[in-house]
């Protein structure tokens, strides 16, 4: 400082505050779990990461997260890992969810006041170890290493990170100490990391597992989902792909209807019926969709998948929780979006009507579309493994040319039975729908007793 300048420079405390007051408890503890997904990419690329875990442990003391997925190097901690921001030279891991350099300092101040961040690499190990009230008031802005390591071999199975947090503020340990608050965070995990899971990260929480729910689409082909592919950009550095996938859940449920964006792999908006992805507010009809969510459309479902291997040309907001609606990608892609929607939106529309029509809510007979849908197939969207059926545009069934049949007069089955029997049966014959079920087991009885 001279006589002609001014100090400009950010206090730590600032620092701190900012950053951790725009984020929830339970997206800055999800911002962790993704370092552990982007270290399990680093080491196996668009391959399986079985074998590979990152375990979570809350109490009311204490916050743990531990993973064997590689680890940070040396040179990373010093040159990178513990700034602020993402600085230039930071060598990019290709499709990672690590992108604003942030998520892991902002989780550790949200939850406590004493960090230890232990990590060991193939090459490298070392322990970071802080009290950040003691840190707060030092002008330097770096951390000192407890111990170090470049001259060490560690087997690639026990490669990995430790971060400890203790003296966790009182709002943080009130919240580890309650079962509601994890299951929350379970859900969160769930959702938001349904893409490592499927790769076969071992996600844990006090020891017990987090599973992907799988994310279904009806799929019989006259109501199988709309798919679209798009590219933006200029390859190969800045090229977003997005695949767009919209149709029909199983279930009527509003708390999956709706889109679902992801940024590689990593979900942003869950079941969104907003403006963002397309619903229009007010009385105004654009695009035929109509004014906004309804529980009509509790049938819906929307996926779009946005993926880059520059993480920066994504579409989310630095928390991860929401889009950045400024994106030119984005807002091409909402266009596609938006027409994907509308014949399902039409066919929810007509859906309404046959129920509408039925003499008697209770009666069980049900409509020809509703049957149809009762009747479908499922598979999967969100695993890799599988190779969704889909089509061009959604369009609506014909399902009232495929009731007037040529051939012999026919009668229908209709009969209940026991949940369990019936997916046994449903796998021992390998069909993918009721309906089968009925028909095979029909034949079977007919071609044995019946028939000569
Ligand atoms: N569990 C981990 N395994 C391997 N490397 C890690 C781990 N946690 C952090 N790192 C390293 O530390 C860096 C900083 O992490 P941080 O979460 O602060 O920022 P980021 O992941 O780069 O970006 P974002 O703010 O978008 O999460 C990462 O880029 C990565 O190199
Ligand atoms: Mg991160």
């Amino acid at each position: 400082m001279t006589e002609k300048t001014v100090n400009a420079m950010p206090t730590k405390e600032f620092f701190i505050d900012m950053l951790t007051r725009d984020i929830p408890l339970i997206p800055a503890i999800v911002d962790l779990v993704d370092n552990s997904a982007d270290g399990a990419r680093q080491m196996k690329g668009n391959g399986s990461y079985a074998g590979l875990w990152s375990r979570l442990e809350v109490s009311t003391n204490e916050f743990r997260i531990s993973d064997n997925c590689g680890g940070i190097t040396v040179e990373i901690a010093r040159k990178y890992a513990f700034r602020f921001g993402r600085a230039s030279g930071m060598p990019p891991v290709k499709h990672s969810i690590g992108e604003f350099g942030v998520g892991m300092k902002r989780a550790i101040f949200k939850l406590g006041r004493k960090f230890k961040v232990e990590s060991a690499t193939t090459g490298s190990r070392f322990v970071v170890e802080e009290d950040v009230a003691k840190w707060a008031q030092k002008d330097e802005w770096e951390y000192e290493f407890q111990s170090v390591d470049e001259n060490t071999k560690v087997p690639t199975e026990k490669c990995g990170t430790t971060i400890t947090v203790t003296n966790l503020h009182d709002d943080v340990s009130r919240s580890f100490g309650l079962e509601n608050f994890k299951t929350q965070l379970v859900n969160e995990l769930k959702a938001s990391l349904q893409d490592p899971i499927s790769r076969g990260l071992r996600i844990t929480l006090n020891g017990i597992p987090i599973d992907a729910e799988p994310f279904e689409f009806l799929t019989d082909e006259q109501l199988a989902p709309a798919y679209k592919s798009l590219s933006y950009g200029v390859p190969p550095q800045k090229a977003v792909n997005v695949r767009l996938y919209c149709g029909l859940g199983k279930e009527s449920d509003p708390e999956l209807a709706g889109w679902h964006v992801f940024c590689n792999g990593r979900l942003i908006l869950e079941a969104d019926k907003s403006a963002d992805t397309g619903w229009v507010g007010g009385k105004a009809r654009r695009n035929g969709i109509p004014p906004g969510f309804h529980p009509q459309y509790n049938l819906l479902r929307g996926c779009a998948y946005f993926d880059s291997d520059d993480p920066g040309s994504l579409p989310w907001n630095t928390t991860k929780t929401g889009l950045n609606t400024d994106s030119a990608v984005y807002r091409a892609a909402k266009i596609e979006m938006m027409r994907l929607m509308r014949p399902v939106v039409d066919f929810l529309n007509r859906l309404k009507l046959e129920k509408a029509g039925k003499d008697d809510e209770d009666n069980a007979e049900k409509g020809p579309l509703e049957q149809l849908l009762a009747e479908s197939a499922s598979e999967d969207v969100a695993n890799p493994r599988f190779d969704l059926k889909t089509r061009a545009t959604f369009t609506r069934p014909t399902v009232a040319a495929k009731q007037v049949t040529d051939g012999p007069e026919m009668k229908r089955i209709q009969y209940d039975m026991p949940s369990d029997k019936v997916d046994r049966v449903k796998k021992a014959l390998k069909v993918r729908s009721f309906k089968d079920v009925g028909e095979k087991t029909f034949n079977y009885f007919y071609d044995a007793e019946i028939e000569d």
